[in-house]
């Protein structure tokens, strides 16, 4: 059987082999979860929650090597990589403390000779397929909730970033967690789908990626009524309104779009600018964009690491070319963008963008930030919410009718306010409309991990 290569998009240099884990091994390996979670659910919700604290406990301890990790494989600058670990371990310490927070209720019944009663259940064995651009954090949030309820669980890490999974799983044994309640396999997504979705011994699939994947697997999920958990694609808005502070709303729009170089599915793809502020916004916006540092991540000051393959590289300049032949203004030259080579594209800022453009329209995945003025706040909203996406969404602006509007009106799972980071462990990240259904995070993020039962008794 061929070997899995793990590159380095830095270097472009191969700097792991892995085996596939073979078909009758996933099949062994579900087996030997689903025995597992008969134990492991009956593990008092204290003691999951001590293990799940020495887990964090380890994650602190060799936060430098997954950063340096999260970096190798995945491209981005250590700092942030370093951020990300802190980012996945807080899921980890959030849900060691939800373990003991697993509520059931009492309702009154009909006739004083009854009493109901509601318990939560952990669900089963959860089939986990995560994306490639938070090698940690993606896997850690939903390891985290799905052991917190008493699940166990399997992740098919991506193929282009396995190895912070393989670390985190060690560690997570060395934590005391058992074997089989928390494991990985080394897989194609759509191997693992096949699977995930039609073996009667994973209860449940969450997945995190693209829309078109999520649909599909939504689709070979109903033969078996699978519980699902889905966070897709996204084409975040950013509306500056003419009453925002401007360099507030810059530091803002760098936070969000150039994180991880641009490949995050909340990161904003449009932004909508009033007409007011819009030359002062995009001039300001321009300086701070290209005194960004691109390279390896492993090198000092870099803020912008590679894209994530050759691939992405096209992709990105496709959205850049096609929006300079639609009007698009480029605040550098496409040799300039180009010229680090390799899997590394210079951040830009498309000016004078319009509807009709490919990176209005499709999620860019990529350091480019084009920039449409508008003139009427109701257009703006009208435009932001004018596509199927529904994950994040921001908007810049210090007047509180203004915001509380904002707010009311756009489509999106996840919004910031003057924020351009609004993830947070303990907050319920997730999408309306085709980003997905269910959420991670926060107290709803165990949800997904449990079912709910109800007793009623006879007195
Ligand atoms: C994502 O891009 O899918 C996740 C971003 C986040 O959790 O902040």
């Amino acid at each position: 059987m061929t070997q899995l290569e793990v590159f380095n998009p830095s270097t472009n240099e191969v700097i792991e082999r892995l085996d596939y884990t073979n078909h009758d091994e996933i099949n062994s390996q579900i087996k030997h979860a689903n025995d597992a979670f008969q134990d492991w659910k009956l593990v008092d919700a204290h003691e999951r929650s001590a293990k799940l604290y020495q887990w964090a406990n380890l994650i602190d301890e060799h936060q430098d090597d997954l950063a340096k990790l999260i970096t190798l494989e995945g491209g981005k600058p250590l700092d942030e990589a370093k951020g990300e670990v802190t980012y996945a371990n807080a899921y980890v310490k959030w849900y060691a403390e939800e373990a003991k927070r697993v509520y059931g209720r009492t309702i009154p019944a009909n006739t004083p000779s009854k009493k109901i009663v509601i318990d939560k259940f952990p669900v089963g064995v959860v089939g986990a397929i995560t994306p490639w651009n938070f090698p940690a954090a993606m896997i850690t949030r939903k390891m985290a909730p799905a052991l917190a309820a008493g699940c166990t669980i399997i992740c098919k890490p991506a193929v282009k970033t396995p190895l912070t999974t393989i670390k985190l799983v060690e560690l997570a044994h060395k934590a005391g967690i058992p074997k089989d309640a928390i494991s990985y396999i080394i897989a194609s997504g759509k191997d693992a789908g096949d699977i995930f979705t039609s073996h009667e011994s994973i209860h449940k699939l969450t997945f995190t990626g693209s829309t078109a994947v999520g649909k599909s697997l939504i689709e070979q999920s109903a033969k078996s009524v699978k519980n699902v958990t889905m966070e897709l694609g996204g084409l975040a808005p950013l509306i500056v309104h003419k009453d925002a502070d401007i360099e507030a709303a810059v530091q803002g729009t760098i936070d969000s779009k150039f994180r991880n170089a641009g490949q995050t599915c909340i990161c904003a793809n449009r932004i909508f600018v009033h007409r007011d502020i819009a030359e002062q916004y995009t001039a300001q916006l321009i300086d701070k964009v290209h005194a960004l540092i691109v390279g390896d991540g492993l090198q000092d000051d870099v803020k912008v690491g590679p894209l994530i393959d050759n691939n992405a590289v096209k992709k990105v300049l496709t959205h850049i070319t096609d929006a300079q032949e639609k009007g698009g203004k480029l605040s550098r030259t496409l040799d300039e963008i180009q010229s680090l080579k390799g899997n590394f594209l210079k951040p830009v800022v498309i000016s004078n963008a319009n509807l009709g453009m490919k990176v209005m329209h499709e999620e860019t995945f990529g350091p480019v930030a084009p920039v449409m003025v508008y003139d009427d706040l109701d257009e703006a909203i009208k435009m932001a919410n004018d596509t199927e996406f529904g994950l994040a969404s921001y908007f810049f602006t210090n007047d509180y009718r203004t915001g509380l509007k904002l707010y009311n009106e756009l489509e999106y799972g996840v919004i910031g306010w003057n924020d351009g980071g609004p993830s947070a462990a303990h907050a319920p990240f997730g999408g309306l409309k085709e980003s997905g259904y269910g959420r991670e995070g926060g107290t709803e993020g165990i949800e997904p991990y449990l079912e709910t039962k109800y007793l009623s008794i006879g007195i």
